[in-house]
């Protein structure tokens, strides 16, 4: 085992430094070199393809769940076809409108999860057309499904998932962008400039990873707290959604996300003293909303760490602590700010003496309902 843990010390932090490789893996092929579009020959779509489709369901579990909600965004932005997203355990028992107009999206890492593949089932039954995100060639959801995309990942053994999440926000990305290249929704510059984008993030994510220090410490100095909040908007909410999960995980720390903006309407009650609140603030468009979110729990004394861009001058302004990310398309900063938070969830367990690799209760695949 300690020959596959590569020199690490557990699975998930050799994981969460395999993300440069698994992201640009999971483009090669797919995104032109010359940025003039994406290709999927797995795929292979045109615009017959792309134009019956009035609506998208994404399903999925956890973590693939998270990236969906970042799916839903893209696709409805990127490709302006409505998405809706569900847990695949509530999907059946909602009687979805699902019909042959409609593209059902799983989201899988090991492409076994019971939930997932029943769900798959269920929209295949209600006629539509099903297609698969996976890291893991052959499984059940791959082979269940009309077409697969997969995610480049490598086996991930750990069980909070990183790379398979970080690959499969790319996956959707691509996706967004093919969909929206075939059906005109996307000029020309648009599609270059979102390739260019895709094809800095590999290095980016490196850079990520190289300034570790800092959520180290935040980690060691915050990692006993009992409650740790999650806020942001738009994006940022979502990746949010992940951060807090990954907590949760492996730390057991009670964590929770909220779109900034919700935080009046309840757990404003529970910020006091001292507890620390992660504000994501990535955004451009919703920024200054955002910081005034980050003013209010600054107001009841919390502690508060900012994640923002790099070039940010006015964060730390507002904030405790700052971390910094490099600027990307604010499309796919969910792929490099996840990142900061999955090392803080990492170094919180650590800092706990958690089995990080195995946390309580929890399985990698869960082949139950
Ligand atoms: C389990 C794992 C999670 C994962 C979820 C969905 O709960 O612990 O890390 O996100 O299943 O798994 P899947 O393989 O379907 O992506």
């Amino acid at each position: 085992e300690a020959a596959e843990k590569g020199g690490y010390e557990h699975f998930m932090i050799k994981e969460i430094y395999e993300q440069p490789k698994a992201v640009r893996e999971t483009m090669t092929s797919r995104v032109a070199k010359d940025n003039s579009g994406i290709t999927f020959e797995e795929l292979n779509w045109t615009k017959d393809d792309v134009s019956p489709i009035k609506k998208i369901a994404i399903i999925a579990c956890g973590t693939a769940y998270h990236a969906g909600i970042v799916g839903k965004y893209l696709i409805e932005n990127l490709s302006r076809i409505p998405v809706e997203v569900d847990v695949a355990s509530e999907f059946r028992y909602r009687s979805p409108l699902i019909d042959e107009q409609t593209l059902a999206i799983v989201i899988s890492q090991s492409g076994e999860t019971l939930d997932t593949l029943a769900a798959l089932k269920e929209a295949k039954k209600l006629g539509a057309r099903t297609l698969a995100v996976t890291n893991v060639v052959g499984s059940s959801i791959a082979r269940d499904s009309d077409q697969v995309i997969y995610t480049w990942a490598g086996p991930e053994i750990a069980v909070a998932s990183t790379k398979a999440y970080t690959t499969q926000l790319v996956v959707m990305a691509m996706l967004a962008i093919y969909m929206g290249a075939i059906k005109g929704t996307l000029t020309t510059d648009k599609v270059q400039a979102l390739c260019q984008a895709l094809r800095e993030l590999p290095a980016q994510a490196y850079e990520v990873l190289e300034d570790v220090e800092p959520i180290k410490t935040f980690a060691q100095q915050y990692g006993f707290n009992e409650d740790v909040f999650f806020i942001g908007r738009s994006l940022d909410y979502a990746v949010a959604l992940e951060g807090s999960l990954k907590l949760k995980e492996i730390s057991y720390i009670h964590a929770e996300a909220y779109a900034a903006g919700e935080l009046k309407h309840g757990t404003l009650a529970l910020i006091i003293e001292g507890v620390p609140v992660i504000a994501l603030a990535t955004q451009q468009d919703v920024y200054e909303k955002t910081l005034s979110n980050i003013k209010e729990v600054k107001a009841r004394d919390a502690v508060v760490i900012g994640l923002g861009l790099k070039g940010d001058q006015q964060l730390e302004k507002y904030v405790d602590h700052t971390i910094f990310i490099p600027a990307t398309n604010k499309f796919l900063t969910p792929i490099l700010s996840v990142i900061p938070l999955q090392l803080l969830a990492y170094y919180a367990a650590v800092t706990r003496g958690c089995d990080v690799d195995k946390p309580r209760n929890l399985a990698k695949s869960v082949t139950v309902e």
